[in-house]
């Protein structure tokens, strides 16, 4: 064992990543064609082609660092979100956003909540702050809110939730992590992560990127890894008030979303930020489940008229 590091450090065990096609290739003599990855989540349908264009585009910017506030996408996200662009932190991954809020706001010493068979990364986020993790057994191998409030102590400082949950999928309806909020002392942060809501049905939809307007101690984690087909990129963010989102941004690195990974997330509201360059604002209804809509109103006929040459030039 190594002298190396703290105590806590050395205890953690490192996170087991998904097989890659090419290692199984390697190790079991197989063509790589013929495997098929089942082990990540991942999404099958791969990168989109407005994505791959917005890369294309970016590529040649590549020598100069990536703009380390995200201005466009969280521009982007903001209108989408329908949130202030500073109520947004941008992560690689939404792993980086569950790590940095470890770093953010648990001191050594200190308790993180998380559930019996939720996302490895919580217990490891944790670890890695030397954290007290308290992981609470799961109810029908999903998250046991009421047990998770009772574990909540004078020392707690973070929980996270995942909803859905990986690996096993289970589902927490709207009611009840309301219910579960409001217990929640102010002083505790609560992670909200999202990675899978693009794939709940639409009646299992709620307005949780909303819900931080009331929640000034709630952290809403989404990534564009899942639904979006951009893992490789690693793109995440976090949805908080300002003062959670002011302290998050402290401790992430300047330059922790790189330049190819922001063009391909903006691309995905790509018709919107269009628009928004242009001046004209509609309402993307995400939170509606329909990402691939937007909702206009109906204005002045000069406005219709400003919205209808807009939209060609966006569409062009
Ligand atoms: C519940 C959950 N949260 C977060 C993540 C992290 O995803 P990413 O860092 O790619 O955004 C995953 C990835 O599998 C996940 O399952």
């Amino acid at each position: 064992m190594s002298q190396f590091g703290p105590e806590y450090v050395r205890a953690i065990a490192p996170y087991q990543a998904g097989k890659p096609i090419s290692e199984v290739a390697r190790e079991f003599g197989l063509d790589e064609a013929s495997i098929v990855k089942l082990a990540s989540n991942e999404n099958p349908f791969g990168v989109p082609e407005s994505a791959k264009a917005a890369m294309t585009a970016a590529a040649a910017d590549l020598g100069r660092y990536p703009d380390a506030n995200g201005f466009e996408l969280k521009a982007a996200l903001a209108a989408r979100y329908d949130v202030p662009a500073d109520w947004i932190t941008l992560g690689n991954g939404s792993n980086d956003i569950l790590e940095i809020a470890a770093h953010a706001f648990v001191q050594k010493g200190q308790g993180v909540v998380y559930s019996q068979y939720s996302f490895a990364v919580y217990a490891l986020a944790a670890q890695g702050v030397g954290a007290r993790g308290v992981s609470v057994p799961a109810k029908a191998y999903g998250h046991d809110l009421d047990a998770m409030a009772a574990a909540i102590d004078a020392d707690t400082r973070l929980v996270y939730i995942a909803n859905p949950n990986n690996p096993t999928g289970t589902f927490i309806p709207a009611a009840e992590i309301e219910a579960f909020l409001a217990k929640v002392p102010a002083s505790v942060v609560v992670v909200l992560d999202e990675a899978y809501n693009e794939y709940l049905e639409q009646k299992d939809q709620f307005e949780s990127t909303q819900w931080v307007r009331n929640y000034p101690n709630l952290i809403v984690s989404r990534t564009f890894s899942k639904a979006y087909g951009l893992a490789g990129l690693r793109v995440g963010f976090a949805i908080a008030q300002p003062a959670v989102t002011d302290l998050m941004n402290r401790i992430r690195q300047p330059f922790n979303v790189n330049s190819l990974a922001q063009a391909a997330a903006g691309a995905g509201a790509r018709v919107n930020v269009a628009l928004l360059k242009q001046g004209v604002i509609v309402r993307p209804v995400d939170a509606y489940g329909l990402p691939q809509w937007l909702r206009i109103s109906i204005g002045l006929p000069e406005e219709n008229a400003r919205f209808i040459a807009a939209l060609k030039k966006a569409l062009a």
